[in-house]
Formats: structure tokens, C-alpha cells, sequence
């Protein structure tokens, strides 16, 4: 074992502290990570909020960037002083079809979790990217895209991941009307990646602050939810609408955004919700989810972003500011994601 230092989750309710965390010593196929830095995802708040004292070790982060410091003896891709990105999967089985078609976020054994997983090898428990280094199989890891800056492209590796794969699967381009409910970290990405796509753009959003941003980042208008005029205006009116709301909510509206034959893609709320099967039939819409990507994805967005020149727009705190992060994250005070800066931790 070796060990470095980051951030876990103490106490009801969880706080995190600074503490000493172990890592494995390196296997075969494994790279060591100095992580340089590490988004904040609202998944991380909701995993706090579920954490209690003698549950699984919680060190949260699953969306990092840095740099190799070592290779184990089988590793081809990756040599120290490289760098590297790394998200919220870290290993899967490797053979179910799934994994065989390239993805692995929906491996038939669950993939391995970047924290709170199980590692496939030993059965500890994963401890995430809120510390100074990680050690990972090469496989799961990234090269790091020369041009894109390394904290504004950390968060690619799960708020980006998640509405790319969708947007993809769902044909976001020229032809298409996009809608991306809630405006945060994953719903920013989604607007810049699908405005890069060349998709038609909207937001929509709890009120009209945020307005202006939308604009900004190549959406041409902003729909206020809580607006029963403005909801009905937009009836019908987009192909696909990525639903990135982190709380439980009614689809009934939004499904009423969206055009006939189009797609609801629940990525932000996970639980269960009723659905009208009216709010369907009328107009052949579609209700979907998806989460994370596959290997062939992530690398596929890396590169899109590299050329498009897309990254997450970031406000950078030192780790030791993490709890401040993820108060102002609750209060939805941020725009739009909070990386942490782990060299205060050496
Ligand atoms: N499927 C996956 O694999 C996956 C991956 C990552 C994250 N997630 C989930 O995706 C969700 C969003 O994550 P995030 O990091 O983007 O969070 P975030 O930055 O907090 O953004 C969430 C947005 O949802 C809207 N919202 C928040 N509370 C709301 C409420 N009570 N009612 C209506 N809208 C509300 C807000 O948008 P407006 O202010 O514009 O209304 C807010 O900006 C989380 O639940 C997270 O766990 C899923
Ligand atoms: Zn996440
Ligand atoms: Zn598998």
C-alpha cells in the first residue's frame, strides 16, 4: 500500500475532512495519477447526503485531471509526465456485450465506480478524486487533449460524458432542435456541445437569470419553467430535450416541450417518476436516460472538444475550500462548476 492525503466523508451530517488515504500499489496494467484537479458533481452531494458513519468510505470526485507519475510494467499508453483525465469509471468486466460494444457505463457487472465501487481485484471500496493521487488501469484513463486547459477540462470527464453520449445516440446536429433543462454543470456543457454540434439551442430554466449566460454560451433563448405561458408556447417544439435537474420534478412539462417523435433524456434525477403514458402517445415521444459513457465515447469527446475548443467554465478553489464548494454548490451559487485545486494537499 501507499498512501497521500484527501478529503472524506466524516459524521452526520458528512463533512469532509482532511485525512491519509491508502492506495494500492501499482498492478500491471495500473498508472499512478497526481491529481491535479478535481470537479465537484452534484452526484458528490447527493452521495454525501446519503452517507452515514459506518457505511462505505466516502471520498468523493470522479471527474480529475493530472499527471502520470508512474507506469506499471504492462502499461503501453500512458509513461510518467503525462496528462491524463479520468472519470467516473474505472474498471467493468470487460466481456459481456456491453463492454465488448465499447460501453462499459452500461456493464452487464456494473461498472467499477471511481468512489464507492468495489474494485474487481481486492473488493475495497473505491476513495475518489478529492485527494492528491489515484491509481487507476491504464484503460480507464485519458490522454489530456494538448490545448484544452487542465481544470476547465476535468469536468468533461462526467458532466461533459454524460449529455455527450446522449446527444449523440439521439443525432444532436444541424437538423435538430435542442432543449437543456437546468442550467449547472452538466446543463452548461450540454448547451456548449450541442451548439457545437450545430443543433439549434435552447435553455430551459427556473427563472430568466440566467438569461443572459444562456446566450452567451450559443443558446438562442431561454424558456422559464415556472412560466405556465412560456411552457405552453413551447409546446412541440424540440427534437431532444436533455433533462439535467438535479431534484425530483413533474415530466409532464417537459414532455410537453417536446416535438413528435422527439426524446425526453432523463440524465439528472435517478429515482422513479410517473409518467402520463398520454404525455407519450401524444406525438410518439420517446422517454430515455443514460449515464457516464463508454470508453470509444469519452476519448471520441476529448476530441471534439480539443477542436471546438470546449471546456467547462470554472470557478478553481484550493481542496482546502471544499466544504465552502459544496455549500455554494447546494445553493446552486455557482457558474457553473467548482473544480478543486489539489496541490494545496503536498
Ligand atoms: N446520469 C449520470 O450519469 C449523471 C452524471 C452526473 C450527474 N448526474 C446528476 O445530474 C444532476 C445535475 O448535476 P450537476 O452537477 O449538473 O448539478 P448542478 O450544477 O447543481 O445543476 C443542476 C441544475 O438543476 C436545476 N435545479 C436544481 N435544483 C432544482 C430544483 N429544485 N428544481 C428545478 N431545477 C433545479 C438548476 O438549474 P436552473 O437554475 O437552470 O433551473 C441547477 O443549475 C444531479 O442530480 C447529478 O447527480 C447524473
Ligand atoms: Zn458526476
Ligand atoms: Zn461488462
Amino acid at each position: 500500500m501507499r498512501t497521500t492525503s484527501g478529503y472524506q466523508a466524516e459524521g452526520t451530517p458528512a463533512v469532509l475532512e482532511r485525512t491519509t488515504l491508502e492506495r494500492r500499489d501499482l498492478r500491471p496494467d495500473d498508472i499512478a495519477v497526481r491529481v491535479d484537479h478535481c470537479g465537484v458533481c452534484h452526484t458528490d452531494l447527493h452521495a454525501l447526503d446519503a452517507h452515514s458513519p459506518g457505511g462505505l468510505p466516502l471520498v468523493p470526485g470522479h471527474e480529475f485531471t493530472g499527471v502520470v507519475t508512474e507506469a506499471g510494467g504492462e502499461v503501453t499508453r500512458f509513461r510518467p509526465g503525462d496528462p491524463v483525465a479520468v472519470g467516473n469509471i474505472v474498471d467493468s468486466c470487460g466481456i459481456c456485450p456491453p463492454c465488448r460494444a465499447g460501453q462499459e457505463n452500461f456493464c452487464r457487472e456494473f461498472p467499477t465506480l471511481t468512489y464507492q465501487g468495489t474494485d474487481r481485484h481486492d473488493g475495497s471500496t473505491t476513495l475518489g478524486g478529492y485527494s492528491r493521487e489515484y491509481v487507476v488501469r491504464e484503460a480507464f484513463a485519458y490522454p489530456l487533449p494538448d490545448g484544452l486547459d487542465p481544470a476547465a477540462t476535468a469536468p468533461l470527464l462526467c458532466a461533459g460524458i454524460t449529455v455527450w453520449e446522449p446527444l449523440r445516440s439521439l443525432g444532436a446536429g444541424p437538423d435538430t432542435r435542442v432543449a437543456v433543462a437546468g442550467l449547472g454543470g452538466l446543463g452548461h456543457l450540454a448547451v456548449k456541445l450541442a451548439v457545437a454540434l450545430g443543433a439549434e439551442t435552447s435553455v430551459i430554466s427556473r427563472s430568466a437569470d440566467k438569461a443572459e449566460d444562456a446566450r452567451r454560451l450559443g443558446a438562442r433563448d431561454l424558456v422559464v419553467s415556472t412560466d405556465p405561458a412560456q411552457v405552453a408556447a413551447a409546446r412541440d417544439r424540440f427534437d431532444i430535450v436533455i433533462d439535467t435537474i438535479a431534484t425530483e420534478h413533474d415530466l409532464k412539462p417537459y414532455l410537453g416541450m417536446v416535438a413528435m417523435d422527439g426524446t425526453l433524456s432523463q440524465v439528472g434525477y435517478l429515482g422513479s417518476s410517473t409518467v402520463e403514458m398520454m404525455d407519450l402517445l401524444a406525438g410518439r415521444k420517446k422517454l430515455s436516460s443514460a449515464g457516464s459513457g463508454g470508453r470509444p465515447a469519452t476519448a471520441e469527446l476529448l476530441r471534439f472538444c480539443a477542436e471546438h475548443g470546449v471546456t467547462a467554465d470554472v470557478e478553481v478553489l484550493p481542496s482546502a475550500r471544499v466544504a465552502e464548494a459544496v455549500d455554494r454548490l447546494r445553493r446552486g451559487d455557482v457558474r457553473y462548476r467548482f473544480v478543486l485545486d489539489l496541490s494545496d494537499l503536498d
